[in-house]
């Protein structure tokens, strides 16, 4: 079985590569280095583009006798959404729609899509099932659940055979040192209070410390990426099995304040972390938590390393690691 894994260069899809591989799968990575790292492609076969490129999707899949697909490849920030839609829709919509009329032209029917919790939008219930309404409130978020839509109608007319995943906060980094967190620029909290303990930068900001929490900083649930990366090989299997489309929340069940991140961030790197308490990031909801039951009924699937310390710790090792390299150059 061959996997063609786009967007296998940027943080998920490359640890999603190592773990197919470990496990004995052959894997071609497509990606255009926009926002992924030559040095993250752990496959020998590498192709260097962008999904909307149909021609070059279908020449890769026929090219290394494609089997199965996992979709990564996608613009990811929730705040550049907002301010750049065409980048979203473009990218997001567009280029999946092109990898879809791929397979199907190549007639590869199994797809594993990297989906999000931001479908969900504002929380009306906690923690969150897959049945919870989806009223995305950012156009990232949209995308994402448009490509749940095209899916479910790929999947009616033409046998499309998909698992979406719905992860909620993806953090931390596989033990060999070889794969961590490196957005440009990083946004996301984990690695941005641990930049802030390597002396990188000053200070982390909280955003909004007012809200509807018993600290009153935003709750999340963070979820280790090798344990996504272990989700996506049971997806694959399941829908090996000859199982029909689903959808699946990945997430620990267990919800973290920021400040709770950075006292926990502190503790394991043994280092003071300067705080700044700022105004609320548009977009964010109090507390998004997981309920993922239905992974661990259907797919069989349980967070192996679900302690927020083992989250932290191996983000703070790739996080020293990556400080003393001169740049992730692409
Ligand atoms: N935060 C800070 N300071 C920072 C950065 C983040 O206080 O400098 C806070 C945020 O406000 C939020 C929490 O830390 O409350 C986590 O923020 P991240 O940016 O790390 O993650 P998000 O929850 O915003 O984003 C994640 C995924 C997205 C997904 C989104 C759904 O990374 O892909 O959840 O809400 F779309």
């Amino acid at each position: 079985m061959t996997i063609l894994v786009t967007g296998g260069a940027g943080y998920i899809g490359s640890h999603c590569v190592q773990h197919l591989m470990s496990h004995g799968h052959s894997v071609v990575v497509f990606d255009d280095l926009s926002t992924g790292y030559e040095r993250f492609v752990l496959s020998p076969h590498f192709v260097k583009g962008n999904t909307r490129d149909k021609a070059l999707l279908v020449k890769t899949i026929q090219d290394f006798h494609v089997t199965a697909v996992m979709h990564f490849a996608a613009s990811c920030y929730v705040g550049e959404s907002v301010n750049e839609p065409g980048k979203y829709y473009g990218n997001n919509v567009y280029g999946t729609l092109q990898l879809l009329d791929a397979m199907r032209e190549t007639k590869v029917s199994q797809l594993v899509f990297s989906s999000t919790c931001a479908t969900y939008g504002v929380p009306q219930t906690l923690p969150l099932t897959e049945e919870h309404p989806l009223n995305p409130i950012s156009p990232y978020g949209k995308t994402k659940r448009i490509v749940e839509m095209m899916m479910e109608d790929y999947s009616l007319a033409y046998g499309l055979n998909y698992v979406a995943l719905r992860y909620f906060n993806a953090a931390g980094a596989d033990s060999t040192g070889k794969l961590g967190e490196a957005h440009e620029p990083e946004t996301h909290l984990i690695p941005l209070v641990l930049q802030t303990a390597t002396g990188k930068r000053k200070n982390i900001q909280i955003f909004g410390t007012d809200y509807d929490t018993p600290d009153g900083t935003c709750i999340r649930d963070y979820i280790h990426i090798v344990d996504i990366a272990e989700a996506h090989r049971l997806a694959l299997t399941y829908l090996t099995a000859g199982n029909s489309s689903d959808v699946f929340n990945l997430g620990t069940g267990h919800g973290f304040s920021v400040r709770e991140i950075i006292q926990a961030c502190e503790q394991i790197t043994g280092k003071p972390i300067a705080v700044v308490e700022a105004p609320r990031r548009p977009g964010d909801p109090a507390k998004l938590v997981a309920n993922a039951a239905k992974a661990n009924k259907v797919l069989g699937w349980k967070p192996a390393f679900g302690e927020l310390t083992e989250i932290i710790r191996t983000a703070w090792q790739w996080e020293q690691q990556v400080t003393e390299l001169p740049s992730l150059s692409r």
